[in-house]
């Protein structure tokens, strides 16, 4: 509930595609921005979803365990942010609601954004942030508190701001978002949409974004996603609960999930997150900013900086700045003087 005893309700929706459930210090993304609603004071949320439903139904549900009322709604192809907007109407109705891109993560979640939205009370709330390649992004140029011109990807940035993705709107963008034609790359895009409101009305806000923001759109994204995670975690989320021997080296954050068994030969170096029922073999070295998944298994094996998704095996090889997804098989016959920066999809073998 926004505005608490005024009746106002406020609506999120999360957009999805197919990156959504792969965990940052072993939680999906998706979890995240979950739990940023919930702490916004934020109830009914829609998920949006595309042709691939990752399983989120199954791990979302009716969204009580985030304090959530959770929805789905089929958006199918992805034909754009603007689009998802239309398909979502009948859920939306005529209330406010805030959009939320299921692969965004922000520091600091999105209160700043819903506490703007209740004092100022204009069509929308946007928030901008610098970044150093703004031709990735949707691009806002400012004067003051004015928008000068807002473009989806442009080649020629007009400024260095990007849009993150978290936008409040009210009702007045459903007209605007039925009168959109497809843009250039063949969506119906909701920067369009901001800037035909702020040409309209004039009632847009930017505003900046406080904390660290990352788009995991890219594995180089998530592993910096994941690191930063890492490092805004309290201290106390840092248990350790599996079998850790006198003669293992831990130092700094370290959690160790139940069933895990470390090795006495074994240095940790935190902050690091191992879930539960990993096996970490003599000799193997892990951290700083690691996240290992259930079940992983790794021996002989140097990991830093890198997400290893639940079943991976990691056996006598070096990796840094890695992605290795679910199940997968990294293996070396003996070990290698190579330090290894793999990206690596669920499932494969890698010998080598
Ligand atoms: P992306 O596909 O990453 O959107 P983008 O425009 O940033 O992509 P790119 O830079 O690769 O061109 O999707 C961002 C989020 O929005 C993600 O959570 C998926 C969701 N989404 C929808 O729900 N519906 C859509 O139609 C689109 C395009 C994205």
């Amino acid at each position: 509930m926004l505005a608490g005893g005024h009746g106002t309700r406020l609506r999120p929706l999360t957009f999805t595609g197919n990156k959504h459930m792969i965990p940052i210090a072993n939680q999906p993304i998706l979890f995240y921005s979950l739990r940023h609603l919930a702490n916004a004071g934020i109830r009914d949320v829609a998920i949006v979803l595309g042709p691939i439903e990752e399983g989120i139904r199954e791990a979302v549900g009716d969204g009580s365990k985030f304090g959530l009322r959770v929805e789905y709604i089929v958006q199918g192809d992805p034909r754009g942010l603007a689009h998802a907007v239309l398909c979502s109407r009948e859920y939306l109705g005529s209330e406010p609601f805030l959009m939320y891109l299921g692969d965004n993560l922000l520091q600091t979640g999105v209160t700043q954004f819903v506490d703007r939205f209740r004092q100022v009370a204009p069509d929308a709330v946007v928030g901008a942030t610098p970044v150093t390649r703004p031709q990735g992004y949707g691009v806002v140029e400012l004067s003051g508190d004015q928008i000068v011109s807002i473009e989806e990807k442009p080649t020629r940035p007009r400024s260095n701001l990007a849009l993150i993705g978290v936008y409040l709107f009210t009702e007045a963008i459903h007209p605007i978002v039925g009168s959109l034609t497809p843009s250039r790359r063949g969506e119906l895009e909701i920067t369009d949409a901001i800037w035909r409101l702020w040409q309209t009305r004039q009632r847009v806000s930017v505003i900046p974004v406080s904390g660290w923001w990352k788009d995991t759109g890219h594995p180089d994204d998530l592993i910096e996603a994941n690191e930063l995670v890492l490092q805004s975690m309290p201290p106390e989320s840092f248990r350790i609960e599996g079998v850790v021997p006198p003669g293992a080296h831990i130092e700094g954050p370290v959690a160790i999930g139940p069933g895990t068994v470390v090795d006495s030969n074994v240095k940790i170096v935190g902050p690091v997150v191992i879930g539960s029922d990993v096996q970490i073999g003599s000799g193997s070295e892990i951290g700083p900013n690691c996240a290992i998944g259930n079940r992983a298994f790794l021996d002989r094996a140097t990991v830093r900086r890198s997400v290893v998704l639940e079943g991976a095996r990691i056996d006598r090889v070096s990796v840094t700045d890695s992605l290795i997804g679910r199940n997968v098989e990294v293996r070396a016959s003996r070990p290698t003087p190579h330090e290894f920066t793999l990206v690596i999809g669920d499932s494969s073998r890698i010998l080598l």
